[in-house]
């Protein structure tokens, strides 16, 4: 038996720990593993290496990943796909372990359903907000990066008396800003699920001056909106900051805002891809490996258009059609958690 595996779309913490589950597993069964260079593109440009055992040595800690990724999608025209599954067969694959996000996911399903393609998905991102498994590995990480930042935040906050808004990925859920704004005791979190309004967040924080307590953290989601009642920026600045491929700034823009009306001086940390990066934590190394492990039992059990699943402390599988297609928005649960330590 001869399988592939590729990572593709953003990378996070644990794609490494993933691949050597499977290599692992695959070469103690003496079945062949191709590893296929920055996601789809790898088998479009004929980009490929062997994985052996060797190949996977001291990766396990290593973030990002050992087989690169990129947003390609194999799809997206007649020739693309025809020299995609050409090159497949003279790969002579007898299945694929496709590791991604949202977006590589939906092209694994239609690459099963219109062209029965032998392949198995394992869900991916920092976002977390793939639907039918509670969390992706990658997310963990995130966390533990945003919480270091708001503690750090913290005590520079107090020794100023400032605002400080921290902005964080998550794409189009609130996450990353609700677990990580939890964990480091933010006092208000935004998040794209509950658009905001600004007087509100002022009076919260206004309130907390009143109350002797000057200094504020301030978490806000990258795609987080202010509500339409409440409109404070510009058409301009909406296009900019809410691009689908390129969400970023709204912190800049909110801070301004919370300056101009409360008064308080407020600055902004963005932080961006070093939430991507770095070494995964226990928590993502262990998931990663267990949905590396799950990946390689269907393969070899013949399960494909499936996808390895979180389910409460268990890994199941679910089919890749049931994971894409609409994204896991933020449990409300936990967006009431936050919003019990506003203000
Ligand atoms: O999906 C993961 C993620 O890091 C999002 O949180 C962020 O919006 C996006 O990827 C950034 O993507 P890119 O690497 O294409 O800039």
């Amino acid at each position: 038996m001869r399988i592939g595996i590729l990572t593709a779309g953003g990378d996070c913490p644990g794609l490494n720990a993933a691949i050597r589950a499977v290599v692992r597993c695959a070469t103690r069964d003496g079945v062949d593993v191709l590893g296929i260079r920055n996601g789809y593109l790898g088998l479009f440009e004929n980009d490929v290496l062997p994985l052996t055992r060797a190949t996977v040595i001291g990766i396990l800690p290593r973030g990002g990943t050992i087989l690169g990724t990129s947003r390609f999608n194999p799809m997206k025209d007649e020739n693309s796909l025809s020299t995609f599954l050409e090159n497949w067969r003279t790969h002579r694959l007898d299945g694929l372990i496709v590791v991604g996000g949202e977006g590589s996911l939906s092209a694994a399903r239609d690459l099963w359903h219109k062209h029965q393609l032998p392949l198995v998905a394992i869900p991916k991102t920092i976002d977390n907000d793939i639907c039918g498994t509670d969390f992706t590995f990658g997310f963990d990480t995130a966390v533990s990066i945003v919480t270091d930042a708001i503690d750090r935040l913290h005590s520079t906050a107090e020794s100023h008396h400032r605002v400080m808004v921290v902005e964080v990925m998550g794409r189009h859920t609130g996450w990353i800003a609700a677990y990580g704004g939890i964990a480091g005791g933010a006092d208000v979190v935004l998040v794209p699920e509950h658009p905001f309004r600004i007087t509100r967040v002022c009076d919260l924080l206004g309130n907390r001056k009143k109350d002797g307590r000057a200094f504020s953290i301030v978490v806000v989601a990258e795609d987080a909106h202010p509500h339409p009642d409440e409109p404070f920026l510009s058409e301009d600045q909406c296009n900019v900051l809410y691009r689908h491929n390129r969400l970023g700034g709204i912190g800049e823009a909110l801070g301004a805002e919370i300056e101009r009306c409360t008064g308080i001086q407020t600055r902004v940390t963005k932080l961006g891809y070093v939430q991507r990066g770095g070494s995964p934590t226990a928590y993502d190394r262990i998931l990663a490996t267990r949905f590396g492990l799950k990946a390689y039992e269907m393969v070899r059990a013949g399960h494909w258009g499936e996808m390895a699943a979180l389910r409460g402390n268990r890994i199941a599988s679910v089919p890749i059609a049931d994971a894409v297609g609409e994204l896991k928005r933020l449990d409300e649960e936990i967006y009431r958690i936050a919003e019990v330590f506003f203000g």
